[in-house]
């Protein structure tokens, strides 16, 4: 497996992932284990690619098998979840500190194709993702919906992320997660 940051020729790969994974599009058997709810276009996955160098992947061959994305909140600042998230950072403290747009950013979605989860993907891929991230800023923040069970134990029992918050936004029920960038990842080996 070879863990990279994506090119904007790898664009076609990774949204092909996207399409299969992404709420509005999953299938119904694949819905229990997972799926991804932050819809980007191609213009989003160039620009995130172009200014935050912030999509890693994981390739077999030729074929993109995951994907992580990772940017300041800047740049997710169009979403309104996330203009949600980013206007409670003030109110929110984690590792003692208060959380900032300067000392935090925003990790996910995370997507693994279902032939390759419950393997050393996970955590290789988060591992490649932080070392990229950990020179910009010491917290990541993501979210996770609470229906979401396979990403919550993931992030929680596998990664060892903390539960910071719950948090509700469009009559969605979501936990707010933290990491400390400082520590490498759990059973990786990258
Ligand atoms: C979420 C995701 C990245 C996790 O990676 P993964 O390789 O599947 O994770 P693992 O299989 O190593 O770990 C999942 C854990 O959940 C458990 N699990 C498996 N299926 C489950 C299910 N349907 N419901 C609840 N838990 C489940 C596993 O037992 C494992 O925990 P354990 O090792 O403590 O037993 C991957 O499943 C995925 O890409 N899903 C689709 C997209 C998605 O949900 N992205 C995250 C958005 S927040």
């Amino acid at each position: 497996m070879n863990y990279r940051n994506a090119t904007l020729n790898d664009i076609p790969g990774i949204a092909e992932l996207q399409q299969k994974y992404h709420v509005l599009t999953i299938n119904d058997e694949d819905k229990k284990d997972g799926f991804v709810t932050t819809l980007f276009s191609e213009e989003q996955f160039k620009e995130l690619i172009e200014k935050e160098n912030g999509v890693a992947i994981a390739c077999d061959d030729d074929k993109i098998i995951a994907y992580v994305m990772a940017a300041s909140w800047q740049f997710w600042s169009k979403w309104p979840l996330f203009q949600h998230m980013i206007s409670d950072l003030p109110y929110t403290e984690y590792l003692g500190k208060v959380l900032s747009v300067e000392n935090s950013y925003q990790y996910g979605p995370i997507c693994i194709h279902k032939d390759y989860r419950g393997t050393d993907v996970l955590p290789n891929i988060f591992e490649f993702s932080r070392t990229q991230m950990n020179k910009r800023f010491p917290i990541l923040i993501t979210f996770i919906n609470k229906i979401n069970h396979r990403s919550y134990n993931a992030h929680t029992n596998k990664l060892g992320l903390d539960v910071i918050k719950s948090f509700e936004f469009n009559n969605n029920q979501y936990y707010e997660l933290g990491y400390d960038t400082s520590k490498k990842t759990k059973g990786s080996e990258i």
